[in-house]
């Protein structure tokens, strides 16, 4: 935090991360990309973009805008981290490097291709028992319990303990914005629980089903790509990482899709269009929203200076809106050409998951797209209000079955 403001710095009066934000975050989107290329925020003592071309240009430059202080709010250099940083994620080159190599091959386009029969196997099962069901919560019995079935079995993770999970990843998305109230709710359930033993055994060699992404990853390990220590700290961004993200990723598309049986009707013609879908959802409504970088030396962004040490916050929601990069900004449309969104980030530290996550999500929308002519609300959706990601933990449904 800098120990003075200069005048001419400009600011944006908002805190982001309050429940009124969480409630309204297509106005707050609009705030933050209104307010100007890049803007200060007093509360927290950050700098945060909400605009494409802005955020592109944080995003491909490493060296002026390093992930290794921490990509949250925390300068974990300096302050006591709340866990050890990941060495993927919070580390740039040549840290950053070997890691990102062995991961990306784990989970390349060919490693997907032996999953994705297995994968539509589990989902069309899914799906067929909730159709016969009729009403059902489709955050909750879909977009949570397909995700949390499928990537611990390609992980590898044990059977057992797999109700940790959800614990963790809230903490750690939590644990990235301030030590509110959110914060130390999901660390007191953490700790009460015994959740940081559980995902330090399910780190370990041995304790990874063989032939799972884990295992593959010590694999490179005893290859000599990287060390023993770094093999279960990808291990662990999986958990950190990999299941959330990508349940509420599910989840927010299968809102749009909902709020929008036109789409539907289009899904419903042709099922290959679910990936399409997915895409447009992440643009449309981003689960991971915001992600930062922190300046090692003073700079410019755009025209504003920003000093050393200080945090800029790069609103991935608010870019994925940009009129001045996307037409009809608002309009969630399955026919859009969506590359270039940036719910997975891009640069170096771009998604390395992004594969697996597409994988899951358009097995399970399609299935659904398949089977079901409409999906109606019974209910009022529920938000989550975890401070680093957005989605729904409750949908209730009925379906009308094709
Ligand atoms: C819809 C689902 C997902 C979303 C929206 C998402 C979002 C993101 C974003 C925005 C970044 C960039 C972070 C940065 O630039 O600092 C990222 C990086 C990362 N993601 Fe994902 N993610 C998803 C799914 C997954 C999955 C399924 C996995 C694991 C299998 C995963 C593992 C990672 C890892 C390890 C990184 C760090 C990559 C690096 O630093 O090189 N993510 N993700």
């Amino acid at each position: 935090m800098p120990t003075s403001l200069p005048h001419d710095r400009p600011v944006l009066d908002i805190d982001p991360f309050s429940d009124a934000a969480v409630d309204h975050p297509i106005e707050l989107d609009r705030a933050i990309r209104a307010a100007g290329d890049v803007v200060w925020v007093p509360k927290y003592g950050f700098w945060v973009t909400g605009r494409d071309a802005v955020i592109r240009e944080v995003f491909n430059d490493w060296q002026r805008f390093s992930s290794a202080y921490g990509t949250g709010l925390t300068n974990v250099l300096r302050d006591e981290p709340w866990r050890k940083p990941s060495r993927i994620l919070e580390a740039d080159p040549p840290v950053h490097t070997p890691n990102r190599k062995v991961l990306a091959r784990v989970l390349s386009i060919a490693a997907m291709r032996k999953l994705a029969e297995e994968f539509r196997i589990t989902a069309e099962a899914m799906v067929d028992r909730l159709v016969e069901e009729r009403r059902f919560d489709i955050a909750s019995d879909l977009a949570f319990a397909f995700p949390f079935k499928v990537l611990p079995e390609s992980v590898g993770l044990q059977p057992e303990g797999r109700h940790h999970l959800m614990p963790y990843s809230e903490l750690n998305f939590n644990a990235m914005g301030p030590k509110n109230e959110r914060y130390l709710a999901a660390r007191k359930i953490v700790e009460e629980q015994g959740t940081f033993e559980y995902v330090a055994a399910q780190m370990a060699e041995e304790n990874l089903i063989e032939g799972g992404f884990g295992s593959q990853i010590y694999a490179a390990a005893h290859a000599g790509e990287i060390t023993h220590e770094d093999a279960g700290m990808l291990v662990r961004a999986f958990i950190s990482a990999g299941i959330d993200t990508t349940v509420f990723g599910i989840g927010n598309t299968l809102m749009a899709l909902i709020e929008r049986p036109d789409q539907w009707d289009i899904l419903r013609a042709d099922p290959s269009l679910a990936r399409q879908a997915f895409d447009e959802g992440l643009r449309f409504m981003a689960p991971s929203p915001v992600i930062g970088r922190t300046t090692p030396a003073a700079t410019e962004l755009a025209g504003v200076a920003i000093g050393a040490e200080e945090k800029v916050l790069m609103w991935l929601a608010a870019a994925n809106r940009d009129p001045a990069r996307w037409e009809r900004p608002d309009d969630y449309d399955i026919r859009r050409k969506t590359v270039g969104h940036l719910a997975f980030g891009t640069g170096i530290h771009a998604c390395v998951g992004q594969m697996v996550a597409r994988l899951e999500a358009e097995t399970v929308i399609a299935a659904l797209a398949r089977k079901v002519k409409r999906i109606e609300l019974t209910g009022a959706p529920e938000r989550i209000y975890i401070n680093w990601l957005r989605g729904y933990h409750a949908i209730p449904v009925e379906v009308i079955p094709a």
